[in-house]
């Protein structure tokens, strides 16, 4: 009898391209991102926009085509862009990931093609969760489309879909193949959309790097009146940060019981649901970390000016740092938000792992929550809030 343990390291490498104008024909960042040197054969894509990036911008489609037309043979569109749902509704249960993966068995697209999702972040969530079961794990590409995508979910190296009321039920562990950031998308976001990616810069920040913070802090009201350049400042930054923990930090499919990067998320993703999604992810997180600051102040672990800085900066950018779906009770009588500390456990098992503050850049992983301050920091946001 014995006992032979195998295994084998796997390495992923994938490009991340910052620039303007994807789609126009001489622009190289979008073929050179597919085809990654393989200049041999054509490359077959089925392409996905997301609707509200289809409505702001009615050429794509044509200039989709035209690109590939400019890059044939290498690029080989499979059918004109298919247009899926935008906003959290691509979401909601299995149905928008299961039409993605009728389109990829009637398409013929196999693990040799590619699935390129055009989108905000629940677009190319929903995709690549379809593209990741469909023969197995078929490549994807992402044109992140908002703030937020562009400057966190978009290369992040996990994906999914909503069931059973609960953010994320759903969903796998596949790093992108290539991801392309194109800053034209940016400029026709409605302005609520435009400021989500504020809140997950200001959290990478606030965890990862002062100076960052401090930069967010002085520009906050620029950003959060949607300056172009500013707004792609703080996107690339955000990203660079993300992706420096996401590929450096030796756990990037979460195999622990934490989640760093998550400050502020355990509330915030049970915020989305009680409200029914009309708490935006972005906004849910900016009121979860407001919520998670005053938290620290009453258990002792920040002081008062590092709280108020963070708030400050978050308010200026137009964050509402407080929502009545926060004071939603159960059949029991406790509040509903406190769920989420629950929840947040048994997506990841093992023991509570929350990431909470110490200061600005100096972040720590918290065990146990005590829920009398956790009432006080509700209470906190709602009289600091404006009615
Ligand atoms: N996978 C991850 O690690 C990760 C990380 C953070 C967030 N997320 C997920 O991302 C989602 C939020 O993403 P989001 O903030 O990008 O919002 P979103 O995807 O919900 O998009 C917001 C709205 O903007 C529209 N839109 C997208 N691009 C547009 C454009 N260029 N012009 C005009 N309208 C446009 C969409 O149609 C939608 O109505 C949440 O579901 C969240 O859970 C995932
Ligand atoms: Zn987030």
């Amino acid at each position: 009898m014995s006992t032979t343990h195998y295994g084998f390291d796997l390495s992923h490498q994938f490009p991340v391209a910052f620039t303007s104008g994807v789609f126009a024909p001489d622009n190289p960042s979008f073929a050179d991102a597919i085809v990654r040197g393989d200049r041999s054969r054509s490359h077959r894509l089925l392409v996905i926009v997301d609707s509200g990036v289809a409505s702001t911008h009615p050429n794509l489609n044509e200039d989709i085509a035209a690109y590939c037309d400019r890059h044939a043979p290498m690029l080989a569109l499979a059918t004109p862009a298919m247009v899926t749902r935008g906003g959290e509704a691509a979401k909601f249960g299995m149905d928008p990931a299961l039409d993605v993966v009728g389109w990829i068995n009637t398409l013929g697209i196999d693990r040799q093609s590619y699935v390129v999702a055009i989108g905000g972040g629940a677009v190319l969530d929903m995709v690549s969760f379809a593209a990741a079961i469909a023969h197995r794990g078929v490549r994807v590409v992402r044109v992140p489309t908002t703030t937020l995508a562009q400057g966190d979910s978009g290369f992040a190296v996990k994906n999914g879909v909503n069931l059973f009321g609960k953010k994320n039920f759903v969903g796998t562990f596949v790093p992108p193949w290539a991801v392309v950031n194109g800053a034209e998308f940016l400029r026709t976001l409605a302005p609520r959309d435009r400021r989500c990616g504020l809140a997950e810069a200001v959290k990478v920040a606030v965890l990862k790097d002062s100076e960052f913070f401090a930069w967010l802090e002085a520009n906050a009201s620029l950003l959060g009146s949607g300056d172009a350049d500013a707004m792609q400042a703080a996107v690339e930054r955000s990203a660079e940060l993300h992706l420096a923990h996401i590929c450096g930090n030796g756990d990037p499919f979460e195999l622990g019981s934490a989640r760093p990067l998550d400050f502020g998320h355990w509330s915030a993703h049970k915020l989305e649901a009680i409200s029914n999604h009309e708490v935006k992810h972005g906004e849910a997180v900016a009121i979860g970390m407001a919520l998670d600051v005053r938290y620290c102040v009453h258990a002792g672990l920040l002081n008062e000016t590092d709280a108020g800085r963070i708030l400050a900066t978050l308010t200026a950018m137009g964050f509402h740092l407080d929502h009545p779906a926060l004071l939603t009770r159960g059949p029991s009588g406790a509040l509903t938000i406190i769920d989420g500390l629950q929840e947040f456990r048994e997506h990841l098992g093992g023991e509570l792992t929350i990431t909470l503050l110490h200061g600005i850049g100096r972040p720590f992983e918290a065990h146990h929550m005590d829920l009398a301050h956790v009432q006080n920091a509700i209470d906190d946001l709602r009289a600091l809030s404006p009615a």
